[in-house]
């Protein structure tokens, strides 16, 4: 495949930053450069802005790979990187023990924040787990800005086109809040809850589109050939609330990093 061709092709539909890669493994490398430098100049701000994560099975190896190199970095400057970083996820599920392992916070720790040496307060996550989530939505949104809003967000896509926990139909309007997971979702992740998705919790907490199509720059990345459909139905989509990444089409500084399985469909049916 030429990947130029495919990043003209994918850039004749959706103007944005188009990053193609012949494999996942490639695309990860690509990120995480691109990160770890942004994370270096984040270090000579006054007043950085948190970061925006996301959790689920693309985003594992991306943090793995930026783990390893920010451990590389020089002891002086990753221990600014620690005394400096915030950064908000966006998504939590309602109802389970923090420390369960199926929750985002617990996937946080264990693929990010326990080997950097980040405490829970800079590694934020939605408080999933208490008595009263509305009020833990809100909060969290509050937190968000009055941080100053988001810097860098990282998005995966779900396969019913939801970024976040932000499932259709979501207008852009939408903030923090506490939402009801669709069928799709939670068979999507139910392989997290022993393959059942009645075992997926039914409501999540999440950060709205308004916030997260606040952030200064988007980075969402596709790979597989399991988001080949979804990513099409993307690209092809005009805004609409059915397709809530749909939404992001409209950020003026969107970054799409997609390997070949991910986009082939789409550049196969570009080219007939
Ligand atoms: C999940 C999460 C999102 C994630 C997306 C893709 O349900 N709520 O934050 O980005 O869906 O997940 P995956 O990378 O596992 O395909």
């Amino acid at each position: 495949m030429n990947q130029e061709q495919v990043r003209q092709a994918v850039f004749d539909v959706l103007p944005c930053k188009v990053n193609v890669f012949a494999a996942a493994s490639e695309l990860v490398a690509a990120l995480a450069d691109a990160l770890e430098t942004h994370l270096h100049q984040r270090l000579t701000l006054q007043t950085p802005k948190p970061l925006g994560l996301a959790t689920g099975r693309t985003m594992e190896p991306v943090y793995q790979q930026l783990l390893a190199r920010l451990l590389d970095w020089p002891a002086a400057d990753l221990q600014k990187l620690q005394n400096g970083w915030l950064s908000f996820n966006l998504d939590e599920y309602v109802g389970l023990a923090v420390n369960d392992p199926r929750t985002f916070h617990s996937y946080m720790r264990r693929h990010f924040g326990d080997r950097l040496g980040l405490s829970q307060d800079r590694l934020r996550v939605p408080d999933g787990h208490g008595q009263d989530p509305q009020a833990a939505a809100r909060r969290y949104g509050d937190q968000l800005n009055q941080a100053g809003g988001l810097g860098l967000q990282l998005l995966g896509l779900g396969s019913n086109g939801h970024v976040g926990f932000n499932e259709p139909p979501c207008g852009l309007d939408s903030v923090s809040r506490v939402v009801s997971l669709t069928q799709a979702t939670r068979q999507q992740n139910a392989a997290g809850f022993d393959g059942n998705p009645a075992h997926v919790p039914a409501q999540a907490i999440t950060v709205g589109l308004r916030e997260i199509l606040a952030a200064d720059q988007i980075h969402l990345v596709v790979t597989g050939a399991s988001k080949a459909e979804i990513l099409e139905a993307w690209l092809r989509s005009p805004c609409t609330a059915e397709l809530p990444a749909s939404w992001l089409r409209s950020h003026a500084n969107l970054h799409l990093w997609v390997d070949e399985a991910a986009i082939a469909g789409f550049y196969k049916n570009a080219m007939n």
